[in-house]
């Protein structure tokens, strides 16, 4: 497997560790034919993204939803998907294509391919080559609810699983044939995020629990209206999900969002501010890494109607009050916490950005404009990272690659310390 190695050589009674420059990690994306297969796009992009090698091979079914040349812009690589092609097996043949990778991943993979890898038969290259390879094998589920719950399906898969086949998802939710119900694919960044995991990313920080806070607040006015704002908390559960990826602990303190948990994070919801720091600070204390992404409201309504509030007049005035500023009495509580702030800008990035580094005794704040569009519920985020004596920008990525840099930092920062 690739990553970087770690050589010690000894020079006069000194030993000194040498890192080599990582090797790319390699992947083999099997698409086959169903209709999540364009967001097998999105798929190879991130692991392109991220440094992997990435040789696409479609079903014959496959080609009929997406065209292989999308796949082959965005891997720089010709798509394979012929079994027998002389010309290719006189370069890299089907045994050592199964060879080369070091995980294969099938998204989506259809209910027809699942049931073929479960009886072993190897009649087109996809097939053949899960059966010709001992490299690890993720199998990502696509298909109509009906399919999916299927005794055959469910057998397939029980089988494949007991075989050793990783299994990542499937979702719930509405499907592209009209109905609603189990069996779609797992969203990219999802899948990226957990073969990364599964594949054992370095566990530097294995033994050290994290606190991540993510997602809005909601100021209730009265029993059904509340104050609040547009934090998705994609950028929180992504940080959240990059460091479990590291081997750390992680406790979720979310606001109300509408995203699945990573794996393995135990995640708390709560609402309000309030109810975010009472948490905070009693995870704080066991934590040695605090990452604070969630868009707290900074004020609340000072006195919450136990009725709702009827219409009256053309006017209406509301009396709020300051929330309290959890990071900074998570700070108070835990001075040796190392603690990372997010902060929000419309204007004034780097001086705002600065200036809550010292007002709230921060080791690392990660800035992004918002506002028009930018980081608020969208896909892709751009930081700029500033720390006592430092700064660095994380350039526009998903907003799972910005979470890895943003890790890959803290842990620089922490070791440092
Ligand atoms: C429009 C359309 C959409 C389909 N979507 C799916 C799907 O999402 N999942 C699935 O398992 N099969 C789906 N199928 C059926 C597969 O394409 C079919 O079983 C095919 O034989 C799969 O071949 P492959 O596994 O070799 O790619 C769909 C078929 C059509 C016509």
């Amino acid at each position: 497997m690739g990553g970087a190695a770690a050589l010690a050589v000894s020079i006069a009674g000194l030993t000194i560790h040498v890192m080599t420059a990582p090797s790319p990690r390699k992947l083999l994306l099997g698409i086959t034919g169903g209709i999540a297969a364009y967001k097998a796009a999105e798929l190879a992009r991130l692991f392109v993204k991220a440094g992997w090698q990435v040789q696409v091979v479609m079903t014959a079914h496959a080609t009929e939803f997406v065209a292989p040349l999308t796949f082959q812009a965005l891997t720089g690589r010709e798509v394979r998907g012929a079994l027998f092609d002389p010309q290719h097996e006189a370069a890299m043949g089907h045994i050592e294509l199964a060879r080369w990778p070091d995980a294969i991943v099938i998204a989506p993979a259809s209910a027809n391919t699942i049931a073929k890898l479960a009886q072993g038969r190897a009649d087109d290259l996809l097939s053949t080559l899960c059966l010709a390879t001992d490299k690890p094998l993720f199998v990502v589920p696509a298909m109509n609810r009906l399919m999916w719950s299927n005794a055959a399906t469910q057998d397939n898969l029980a089988l494949l699983r007991r075989r050793g086949v990783q299994q990542l998802g499937p979702g719930s939710g509405s499907q592209a044939c009209g109905e609603i119900g189990e069996g779609r694919m797992w969203e990219p960044e999802q899948i990226f995020d957990s073969v990364s995991a599964a594949l054992g990313q370095t566990k530097d920080l294995a033994g050290l629990h994290a606190v991540v806070t993510a997602g809005p607040t909601r100021e209730p006015l009265d029993p059904v209206r509340f104050i609040s704002n547009r934090s998705s908390g994609k950028q929180g559960y992504a940080v959240a999900a990059a460091l479990a990826s590291r081997g750390a602990k992680v406790t979720l303190i979310s606001g109300p969002t509408q995203l699945p948990t990573p794996a393995g994070i135990t995640r708390i919801d709560v609402e309000s501010a309030e109810q975010m720091l009472g948490i905070s600070l009693a995870a704080a204390a066991e934590a040695q890494i605090f990452v604070g992404a969630a868009a707290v409201a900074d004020y609340r309504a000072s006195s919450v109607a136990p009725e709702k509030i009827k219409k009256s007049g053309e006017a209406m005035t509301l009396t709020l009050s300051k929330n309290p500023d959890i990071l900074a009495r998570v700070r108070a509580a835990q001075p040796a916490l190392f603690l990372v702030g997010f902060a929000a800008e419309t204007e004034k990035l780097a001086e705002h950005a600065r200036g809550k580094l010292e007002k709230k005794q921060l080791n690392l704040i990660a800035a992004n404009w918002v506002g028009a569009g930018k980081a608020f519920d969208t896909e892709d985020n751009a930081l700029s990272l500033f720390w006592p004596g430092g700064e660095a920008e994380i350039a526009s990525a998903s907003k799972a690659e910005v979470a890895r840099q943003l890790v890959d930092r803290i842990i620089a920062l922490y070791r440092s310390r």
